[in-house]
C-alpha cells in the first residue's frame, strides 16, 4: 500500500491475539484513515477499540458485527461497511475438538470460521466492486504440515472437488478417529488454495496467504488439551520455536504492505520452521501451485454458499 490518502482496512477477529496487533500496526501508517474491527463479540470489540485508540492515539477504529462461522451475519455485516476496501485481512480463526463440530450450513466450524465466512465477505466486496488493492488471509504452517508438532500434511487421493467437499462438511473423518489439528491445516490448505484460484482469476487485485508463524500471547489454543496450551505458552517460547505477537502479526501487515509480495502465493516459515523469514510454500508443498487443486477448492467451496 504505496498510496498515501484515506485508506480502509478490514480486519476479522480484530478484538484479540493477532488480529487486534495488526489492526495496531496499521493505524500506525499515516495513510489509514479508517480500519473497521470485524468481531462477533460487540462488547469484545469495543474493549479492544478502546484500548487500540489509547495505544495508537488515532481515532479511525469502527466496529461491525460479524460472526464469520454464520453466512448471514457476513452478509448482514457487509452492509455496515461504507464504501471501497482498500485493504481486506481475513485474520478470524479457531482450532480445537469445538471446532469439529457442525454449523446450520453444514460446515465443520473450522471451515466456515478460518475460511467460508471470509469466502461470503470477499467475494461480496468482489460483487460490489469494493475490493481495492489488496485481501489477506491467515494462513498456517500445519496447511504443509508439521512434522515438529506431529502435524500431518493434508493429503488426498486425487484432490477432486468431491474429496475436498469431505473436508468443508467434516464428512473425511467419518469412519476416522477426528483430529482436529489435521481438520485445521486442510482448512488452511484450502483456504489458501481458493486465493491462489482468485489470484489467476483478478489480476487487477492481489491475493495473498500468509501465516503469521508460532506466535505467542494469542488466545488461539484455549480450546485445546493442557499440554499442548502449555506447549504453547511456555515451551516453544523457551526452545526459540515461537515468535512474540508484534511480529506474528507483522507478517499479515506486510502482505497487505509489501508490493514485492506476490498475488496467489501462500508464504509460511522455511521447511520444518515456524518462524523465521517467509517463503513460497509451494516450494515446499508443490500441491498448493496446482491450478486444478485451486479449480477445485474453489468448486468445493461452493457447493456450501447458501
Ligand atoms: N497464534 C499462532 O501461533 C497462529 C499460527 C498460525 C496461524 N494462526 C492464525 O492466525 C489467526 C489469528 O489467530 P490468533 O492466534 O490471534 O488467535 P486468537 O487469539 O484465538 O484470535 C482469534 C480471533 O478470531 C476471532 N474469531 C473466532 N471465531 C470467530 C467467528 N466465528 N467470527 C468472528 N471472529 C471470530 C476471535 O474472536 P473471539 O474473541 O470472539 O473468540 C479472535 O478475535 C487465525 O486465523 C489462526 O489460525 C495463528
Amino acid at each position: 500500500m504505496t498510496d498515501l490518502h484515506s485508506k480502509t482496512a478490514v480486519i476479522t477477529g480484530a478484538n484479540g491475539g493477532i488480529g487486534k496487533d495488526v489492526a495496531r500496526q496499521l493505524a500506525l501508517r499515516p495513510e489509514m484513515a479508517r480500519i473497521y474491527l470485524a468481531c462477533r463479540n460487540r462488547d469484545k470489540a469495543t474493549t479492544a477499540k478502546a484500548e487500540l485508540e489509547a495505544a495508537t492515539g488515532r481515532h479511525i477504529f469502527d466496529i461491525v458485527v460479524m460472526d464469520v462461522a454464520d453466512q448471514g451475519s457476513v452478509r448482514a455485516g457487509l452492509a455496515h461497511i461504507d464504501g471501497p476496501v482498500d485493504a481486506l485481512v481475513m485474520n478470524a480463526g479457531v482450532i480445537g475438538p469445538q471446532s469439529m463440530s457442525l454449523t446450520t450450513d453444514g460446515v465443520t466450524t473450522v471451515f466456515a470460521t478460518n475460511v467460508l465466512g471470509h469466502v461470503v465477505l470477499l467475494e461480496g466486496l468482489l460483487a460490489d466492486g469494493r475490493l481495492g488493492e489488496v485481501a489477506v488471509l491467515a494462513g498456517s504452517e500445519a496447511a504443509r504440515g508439521l512434522p515438529k508438532l506431529r502435524m500431518q500434511r493434508p493429503s488426498f487421493a486425487s484432490t477432486s472437488t468431491d474429496e475436498l467437499a469431505t473436508v468443508i462438511d467434516g464428512s473425511y473423518f467419518a469412519g476416522r478417529k477426528p483430529d482436529f489439528n489435521l481438520a485445521f491445516g486442510q482448512a488452511k490448505y484450502i483456504g489458501a488454495l481458493w486465493m491462489a484460484y482468485l489470484a489467476r482469476q483478478h489480476p487487477d487485485h492481489r491475493f495473498i496467504t500468509v501465516s503469521p508463524g508460532a506466535t505467542t500471547g494469542t488466545q488461539a489454543s484455549k480450546d485445546i488439551a493442557l499440554p499442548l496450551r502449555i506447549a504453547a505458552k511456555y515451551v516453544m517460547p523457551a526452545l526459540g520455536i515461537s515468535h512474540k505477537l508484534e511480529v506474528g502479526a507483522k507478517r499479515l501487515v506486510d502482505g497487505v504492505t509489501d508490493p514485492t509480495l506476490s498475488s496467489g502465493v501462500f508464504y509460511a516459515s522455511a521447511a520444518d520452521k515456524l518462524k523465521g523469514p517467509l517463503v513460497d510454500q509451494a516450494d515446499i508443498f508443490p500441491d498448493l501451485a496446482n491450478p486444478a487443486f485451486q479449480d477445485h477448492a474453489n468448486e468445493a467451496i461452493h457447493r456450501f454458499i447458501t
